[in-house]
């Protein structure tokens, strides 16, 4: 297996271009489903997971082409001629139940493997299946799949409160609602960018949709939508993460695309850390001021609030910051698992239920780490840029799946990182 060796080298400089989201373009591809005509997304990111869904796309029947190398997927779905997601694909990749909605939406019935378990938590998808129940779907769970219909063909309008917010049962509810006959209302819906970027592709593809943004949506039911061109809006986890990067390392680094509204809760707590972030026309500026980062406290919430997939990173900055910081995960049990690596490196981290105390040190110092997720193993090579001595983080595979050209991102700002290949 690959490792990414990383060696502390001082202050970063330079400028990083960041990519497509991946969690948006996961969503935004299963609404080919919706459509007989192609929908195209632009600045989609070159991922593992971005080519598992194209996989799975596939084994449905649709063809999706791949253009500059792969920026650019243009997929089409007039000729849907399978209506089950093999459990070999959706146990890759939880987001793969999100084709479940538009299949049930577009034929009125479809087949989904169950996800099952994974390393940040038991991950249910509960919500998902009420929403379609509340939409009329008949749902009957065997053989490790889920097996839905729509009661008389067609899913009908219908208002659902989710009981806690959930960025994938509100995406998967939004997909099927577009085609459902007459008004569907979803209230307690999650309002991260990667909705909004949903429902405004959706609005592209002739679908009525109102409030993504607000936390109850309106869906506006159609008989049919047409194809569209869209590009994937920014990715805010990549976007954070390389924030980290001069924060952890020193230095000064612009975000290229970068905006503060997709990053608010955590860029204001980098400010409360010490850290100066600027909103320039390029994207956003991130520097380290003179002296130790300070300590600060962390809760992680739905949107607007602080991402949990920027807390493992966040963790990494804290762990030579100056002081005592809690972080608190609400998101997710069980998503500490990058705390024992960097206490490998000499972090001081004391993790109790739901919350991880660290108190700051002087310095990490290089090792052997082993990557248990993706927001994991970003956070692993963080540490490893402010690290005395040198880092090999193996199980590089988790990265593949959500940061592209890592190791060229990072290089271009002057960090020491590069890639072994198996057998190097
Ligand atoms: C998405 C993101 C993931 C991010 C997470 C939270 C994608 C592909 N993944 O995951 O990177 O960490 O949002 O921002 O976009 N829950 C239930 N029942 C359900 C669904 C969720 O109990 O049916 C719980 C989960 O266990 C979790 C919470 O709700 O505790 C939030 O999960 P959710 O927002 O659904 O996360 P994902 O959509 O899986």
């Amino acid at each position: 297996m690959d490792r990414i060796v990383v060696k502390g080298n001082g202050a970063l400089s330079g400028d990083i271009p960041i990519s497509g989201a991946k969690n948006a373009c996961l969503t935004l591809m299963p609404a080919t489903l919706l459509s007989e005509e192609p929908l195209t997304l632009t600045n989609a990111p070159r991922l593992s997971d971005i080519r598992t869904m194209t996989a799975l796309l596939q084994s449905l029947g649709c063809e999706v082409t791949s253009l500059q190398d792969g920026k650019v997927l243009t997929m089409s779905s007039h000729d849907i001629n399978n209506h089950k997601a093999d459990y070999d694909i959706v146990r890759k990749m939880r987001a793969s139940i999100l084709v479940l909605g538009p299949m049930l939406a577009r034929d009125g019935h479809a087949v989904v493997s169950l996800p099952g378990g994974c390393a940040i938590g038991a991950r249910p998808v509960d919500l998902h299946l009420k929403a379609l129940e509340a939409m009329g779907a008949e749902l009957d769970l065997r053989d490790g799949y889920v097996h839905a219909k729509a009661i008389g063909g067609r899913l009908q309008g219908a208002e659902f409160t989710f009981p806690l917010v959930s960025v994938g049962a509100t995406e998967n509810a939004l997909l099927a609602a577009v085609l459902a006959k007459g008004t569907t209302v979803l209230k307690n819906s999650a309002r991260e960018p990667e909705i909004v970027d949903l429902a405004n592709c959706l609005i592209k593809m002739g679908a009525q949709i109102e409030g993504a943004a607000t936390g109850t949506i309106t869906i506006q039911g159609v008989d049919s939508l047409h194809g569209a061109t869209h590009p994937v809006v920014t990715d805010r986890i990549e976007l954070g993460t390389y924030m980290l990067a001069p924060a952890i390392a020193g230095g000064e680094v612009e975000l290229l695309g970068g905006q503060r509204e997709l990053v608010g809760a955590f860029a204001d707590k980098l400010e409360e850390a010490e850290i100066e972030v600027t909103q320039t026309n390029r994207g956003l500026k991130v520097k380290r001021k003179n002296g130790r980062v300070r300590a600060v406290d962390v809760v992680t919430e739905p949107f607007p609030g602080f991402p949990t997939d920027l807390q493992a990173q966040m963790m990494a900055l804290m762990c030579t910051a100056e002081g005592t910081s809690v972080l608190e995960e609400k998101i997710f049990e069980n998503r500490f698992m990058h705390a024992p690596e960097l206490m490998r490196m000499g972090a001081n981290i004391d993790v109790h239920g739901g919350h991880a105390t660290v108190t700051g040190v002087d310095k990490l110092k290089g090792a052997p780490v082993m990557a248990t997720d993706l927001r994991a193993s970003v956070s692993l090579i963080l540490a490893g840029l402010a690290a005395e001595g040198e880092t090999v983080v193996s199980r590089v595979y988790h990265l593949d799946r959500g940061y592209e050209h890592v190791v060229r991102k990072l290089s271009g700002v002057g960090a020491h990182i590069e890639r072994l290949q198996e057998g190097d």
